[in-house]
């Protein structure tokens, strides 16, 4: 782990692009030195669209980030969205190599070199391989076999593969930007750092990022990742099925889903209601907040039916002591925990950005999880621009390089 430096998460979201400064002091305290929101959509369901737009986009939060914080950015930690990600577990056994049977360094990285050893398509890659337990001899769940004594090593090991065009694609979006690019990081998994406490992430959680385009989802537990999905349904289809049920434009239905909406009957106290106005020249109509919630929550329980389909072909749901979190934009619609904790059966909270503890109010949104998880990724797992503190000036670019490194990221 890193001591002290700058860390910087940059979310290409469909709705936005999201870039986070973190500094961290040489005690390991984390300050985030700016959070810059550009309501620009970069991607389509998971993929980029445009290189050269949103190319500019990410120049422009980033410049606009490093004026808040007041420092320089070189090398960023990137998100890359779940949507076309495919995870499976994989193990691997290697025998201890010492005379005196005592695991090393070098038998840890043969037995997950093993373990990763899968057969990827010719137009995927692998993105992560996530330790999850080590085996010794007939001891299971060890949890760091580093010199233990044993005959018999293995390792269980979660592999994400996403397809080589995706990366690419944000690799030259960020190229553009002229910015080094550090690590590409599942979006579910780095922004689960800016909102999970480590009670969660020891004793199982289900873990929801709705977003604009997708949602997507990942079961940790014991610290690890076992299980990911995605659905490609999220809040904007929510606000499309809102305008096109009541006939009103995309806008009118965005602002009457964030002001009154509610998915979940439960909840609702008074029927009022509400002026909706009318596409193109169609009058106003009035509409009671019940049938606005009829609407929202009949996409909202398929989504986290779908979602608890998939938890239980996954037999993790009943171990889930942590309950679920859910994360993005789309959490913030009314009603989301009481809805989903009715569905999953399971306790829910909302996933507002805990971390640090002195996140700046409007920081503390569950849309910017994901640049802010990208920040505590970098400094965990990563390595940092060294650089210390300096006002913006010309910005060193560099070429984008270490795209290696995305394979070495054991922990
Ligand atoms: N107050 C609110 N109430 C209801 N929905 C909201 C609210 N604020 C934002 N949203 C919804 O959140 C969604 C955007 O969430 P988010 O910013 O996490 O998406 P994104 O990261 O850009 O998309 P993706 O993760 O799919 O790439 C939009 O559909 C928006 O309507
Ligand atoms: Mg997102």
């Amino acid at each position: 782990m890193f001591e002290g430096g700058l860390f910087v998460g940059l979310d290409i979201g469909a709705t936005k692009v999201c870039t986070a400064i973190g500094e961290y002091d040489t005690r390991g305290n984390l300050r985030i030195a700016g959070l810059g929101v550009l309501p620009v959509g970069g991607t389509r369901k998971g993929t980029i669209v445009n290189i050269d737009s949103t190319g500019a986009a990410v120049l422009e939060c980033i410049e606009r980030t490093e004026q808040e914080a007041g420092r320089t950015v070189e090398d960023l930690y990137v998100s890359l969205p779940a949507a076309n990600l495919e995870g499976i577990n994989s193990r691997g056994v290697v025998a201890v190599s010492a005379k005196n049977k005592e695991v090393s360094t070098h038998d840890i990285e043969r037995v997950l070199d093993v373990a990763r050893a899968i057969v990827v398509p010719m137009d995927r890659e692998i993105i992560h391989s996530l330790p999850q337990h080590y085996s010794l001899d007939n001891q299971d769940g060890v949890p760091d076999p580093l010199n233990m004594i044993g005959v018999r090593l293995g390792a269980e090991v979660h592999v994400i593969t996403a397809p080589i065009a995706t990366t690419q694609n944000i690799i030259s979006c960020v190229n553009r930007s002229g910015y080094m690019l550090n690590e590409i990081v599942m979006d579910t998994w780095a922004s689960s750092f800016a909102v999970l406490t480590d009670d969660e992430r020891e004793n199982g959680v289900l873990y929801i990022d709705m977003g604009g385009d997708t949602t997507d989802w990942i079961i940790v537990k014991n610290g690890a990742l076992w299980h990911s999905g995605s659905l490609p349904v999220g809040g904007n289809l929510v606000t499309n099925d809102i305008s096109c049920v009541l006939k009103t434009p995309t806008e009118a239905a965005e602002n009457i889903k964030r002001e009154v909406g509610c998915c979940y009957h439960g909840m609702i106290e008074k029927d009022e209601g509400v002026i909706v106005p009318g596409v193109a020249n169609l009058p106003p109509q009035t509409v009671f907040v019940r049938e606005i919630c009829d609407i929202l929550e009949a996409r909202m329980r398929e989504v986290f039916s779908l979602i608890k389909k998939d938890a239980e072909l996954s037999r993790f749901l009943p171990r889930l002591r942590g309950g679920a979190v859910i994360s993005g934009g789309g959490a913030l619609l009314n009603g989301t925990s009481e809805l989903a904790a009715h569905i999953l059966d399971l306790p829910v909270r909302i996933g507002f950005p805990l971390r640090p503890g002195d996140l700046k109010r409007e920081y503390i949104n569950p849309a910017y999880a994901t640049a802010l998880g990208l920040v505590q990724y970098g400094h965990m797992f990563g390595g940092g621009s060294e650089r210390m503190p300096e006002k913006v000036g010309a910005r060193v670019s560099k070429p984008v390089q270490g795209i290696m490194d995305w394979f070495k990221e054991f922990f």
